[in-house]
């Protein structure tokens, strides 16, 4: 039970807290609720889940002092609005979306935001779309298929600059979907990101992301 003061004293009231706090600092709600309501409508195979944690991403970005930021996986904007946010003034988000449909939703949340004159949606395949980019990013965050988590690392290992951060979510999809096929691809991804010649990687919340840095 919480003291008088409200100090969490076990494990589940420190979580609550954390929460409480991360939604309150969470300049975008908004378009994290919308994109939780977008997906139950979309139905089919709709996979706009916003990431669990905008303030990390936007600290992760302004930490890392990012300028040129590029995403795979932009749903909706979430992520790309706080990864833009936390950057600052200077920098330049690109990120890829395969659904047309979700690259409209998300350039009005952009404009809305205020920040659609610094981030840019390439439409398209993360295969097709990464082959015709050129480095170097500073910071790079994965958040699309893992059915091809490798095609987009080999991207990643070309694009980002030594010394850059490579986010990474979705590599532990089994917890939920363990028939989900493509889940050799992100064992195989894990795997490569914690070859220590490669990448200095630390895990989140249970695997919930992967921090790494390039050799
Ligand atoms: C998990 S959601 C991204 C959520 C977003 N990063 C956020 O935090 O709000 C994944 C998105 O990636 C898109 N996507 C999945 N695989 C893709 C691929 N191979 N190429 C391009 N977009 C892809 C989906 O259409 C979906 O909008
Ligand atoms: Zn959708």
């Amino acid at each position: 039970m919480a003291t008088s003061w409200g100090e969490p004293t076990n494990l589940q009231e420190a979580i609550n807290w954390v929460d409480k706090a991360t939604r309150a600092s969470d300049r975008f709600r908004a378009v994290w609720e919308a994109s939780h309501r977008h997906r139950e409508q979309h139905g089919g195979d709709c996979t706009v889940y916003p990431s669990s944690d905008g303030p990390l991403m936007g600290t992760l970005a302004a930490a890392a002092g990012a300028k040129r930021i590029l995403e795979v996986g932009c749903g909706l904007g979430y992520s790309a609005l706080w990864l833009a946010y936390g950057a600052g003034q200077e920098a330049r988000v690109e990120t890829i979306e395969g659904d047309p449909s979700h690259a409209a939703i998300a350039e009005g949340n952009f404009a809305g935001e205020g920040l659609a004159g610094r981030i840019t949606i390439h439409v398209g395949r993360a295969a097709a779309v990464l082959a015709k980019l050129s480095g170097p990013y500073d910071l790079i965050y994965f958040d699309g298929d893992p059915a091809e988590a490798i095609n987009d690392l080999d991207q990643f290992e070309r694009l980002v600059r030594p010394g850059g951060l490579l986010i990474s979510a979705n590599l532990f999809l089994g917890v939920y979907m363990p028939d989900m096929p493509g889940l050799e691809k992100t064992a195989e991804y894990r795997r490569r990101i914690t070859d220590v010649n490669r990448w200095m990687t630390a895990w989140l919340n249970s695997g919930s992301k992967a921090l790494s840095v390039r050799r």
